[in-house]
C-alpha cells in the first residue's frame, strides 16, 4: 500500500485503473463461469475474492488517495466487487440446485421395489402343538410334570405294574440303554411320569406331562421311533370315570372343534384298570360319511389308551388306594399334529424341512 498522497491522479494507480478493475472483473466472471462443480468454484474464489485478489488490493489503495479522488475510485472499485460477488454467488446457487438434483436422482428410493426378503424362523410346529397342550391342562387348574427320557426301567415298566415277562420290556420293543443290566432303557411311554408324580407330588394331584418317548419301530408314514406323547394323571379322593371321559372330552373339542367328543372302547393297560382305547369323533366327516377316507367310514379315529389308574400302582406310590382313586391318559402328540394339518406322512413332520414349518410352525 502507498502512502498519503495529496498530488495523486487515480488513474495513474495501476490497480485502480478503470481498465485493470473491468479486467480483474472479467477474469472473475469468466472463473465464476467457467467453474462446473462447487469444488471448483470454491478453489477459483478465493483468487477472485479473496484478501489477495487484485479487487482487494485495489480496494486497499483507495485509503491512499487523496479524498476527492476516493469517492470515485470507490465507487469504482465497489460495483466491481459487487459484481464480481453476485457472479459467484449465482454461480454458487446455480451448482446447488444443479448438485440437489444430482442427489435426488442418484439416490431416489424407489418405494414400490419389493424388500430383501429374509426368511423368518419358526417354532416346530410339534412343539407349539405340545404347548397348546399344555395351556389347555394349565388353563383347566392342572400342573405340567416332567420325567427324563432316559428312563429307570423300575418307573417305565415295574411301577406301572409291567410283569417281568411283558411282551412290552422286549428288545424289539424298548431301546435299552448300554451297559446292558443297568436297568436304564429309553421311556416307551409317558407313563412313568405317573409314577415319578405320585412318589414326588403326593396327592391329590393333577398333572399333565408332554414329552418324547421311543420305540424301536422303523420309520414309515404313521411310525416314528421317536415320537410324542401326552400324559394325563388325575389322583384324588372320588375320581370316577366320568371325570376321565369329560376331561377327554374337553380336550377333543379344544384341540379339534366343538362337537369333536371321544369314545372308550375296552383294553389292556397293566397300570390301569379298567382300561380303555381312546377314540375321537372323525372331524372331517363326525361320523356321517360311509365313504370317508380319514375314518375309513367308522367314524371314528384312534388316538390313545387311558383308564383309572390300577391300585398296583398307587400302592407302588404310596398311595393309599382304598381312599384315592385317579385316572390316566396318554395321547401321541404327532399324531394329534397330523389331525390338525391333515399331514398324511409323519416323516415330513421330522425331516427337517423347512417349508413345512413355515407351513404349519406359526399360530395366530
Ligand atoms: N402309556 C400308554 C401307551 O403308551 C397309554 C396310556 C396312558 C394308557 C395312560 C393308559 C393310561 O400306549
Amino acid at each position: 500500500m502507498s502512502g498519503p498522497n495529496t498530488s495523486y491522479d487515480p488513474v495513474e494507480v495501476a490497480a485502480l485503473d478503470p481498465a485493470a478493475v473491468d479486467a480483474a472483473v472479467e477474469q472473475a466472471l469468466a472463473a465464476a463461469a467457467g467453474a462446473s462443480t462447487l469444488e471448483e468454484l470454491k478453489a477459483v474464489r478465493g483468487a477472485h475474492q479473496g484478501d489477495k485478489s487484485p479487487l482487494a488490493l485495489a480496494n486497499r489503495e483507495i485509503g491512499a488517495l487523496p479524498p476527492s479522488a476516493k469517492a470515485e475510485a470507490g465507487k469504482r472499485v465497489g460495483q466491481a466487487r459487487g459484481r464480481v460477488g453476485q457472479a459467484f454467488a449465482a454461480r454458487q446457487a446455480e451448482l446447488e440446485a444443479e448438485r440437489d438434483e444430482r442427489i435426488l436422482v442418484e439416490e431416489a428410493v424407489d418405494v414400490t421395489l419389493p424388500p430383501g426378503r429374509r426368511p423368518m424362523g419358526r417354532r416346530h410346529p410339534i412343539a407349539l402343538m405340545s404347548e397348546r397342550i399344555a395351556d389347555l391342562f394349565t388353563g383347566m387348574g392342572w400342573e405340567v410334570a416332567e420325567g427324563p427320557e432316559i428312563e429307570a426301567e423300575w418307573f417305565n415298566f415295574d411301577a406301572l405294574n409291567f410283569d417281568a415277562d411283558h411282551p412290552a420290556r422286549q428288545m424289539q420293543d424298548t431301546f435299552y440303554v448300554d451297559p446292558p443290566g443297568d436297568g436304564l432303557v429309553l421311556r416307551t411311554h409317558t407313563s412313568p411320569v405317573q409314577a415319578r408324580t405320585l412318589l414326588e407330588r403326593g396327592v391329590p394331584v393333577y398333572v399333565a406331562a408332554i414329552g418324547r418317548v421311543f420305540r424301536t419301530d422303523e420309520l414309515d408314514a404313521t411310525h416314528m421311533p421317536a415320537f410324542h406323547q401326552v400324559e394325563g394323571l388325575a389322583v384324588d379322593e372320588g375320581i370316577t370315570m366320568a371325570h376321565l371321559k369329560g376331561t377327554l372330552d374337553r380336550l377333543a373339542a379344544e384341540l379339534f372343534g366343538d362337537g369333536i367328543t371321544t369314545r372308550l372302547r375296552p383294553s389292556y393297560f397293566p397300570f390301569t384298570e379298567p382300561s380303555a382305547e381312546m377314540d375321537l369323533r372323525c372331524f372331517v366327516c363326525r361320523g356321517e360319511d360311509p365313504d370317508c377316507r380319514t375314518c375309513k367310514g367308522t367314524g371314528w379315529i384312534e388316538w390313545g389308551g387311558c383308564g383309572m389308574v390300577n391300585r398296583n400302582v398307587l400302592l407302588a406310590c404310596g398311595v393309599d388306594p382304598d381312599r384315592y382313586t385317579g385316572f390316566a391318559f396318554g395321547m401321541g402328540v404327532d399324531r394329534a399334529l397330523m389331525f390338525r394339518t391333515g399331514v398324511s406322512d409323519m416323516r415330513d413332520m421330522i425331516e427337517g424341512d423347512v417349508r413345512f414349518d413355515a407351513q404349519f410352525g406359526m399360530e395366530i
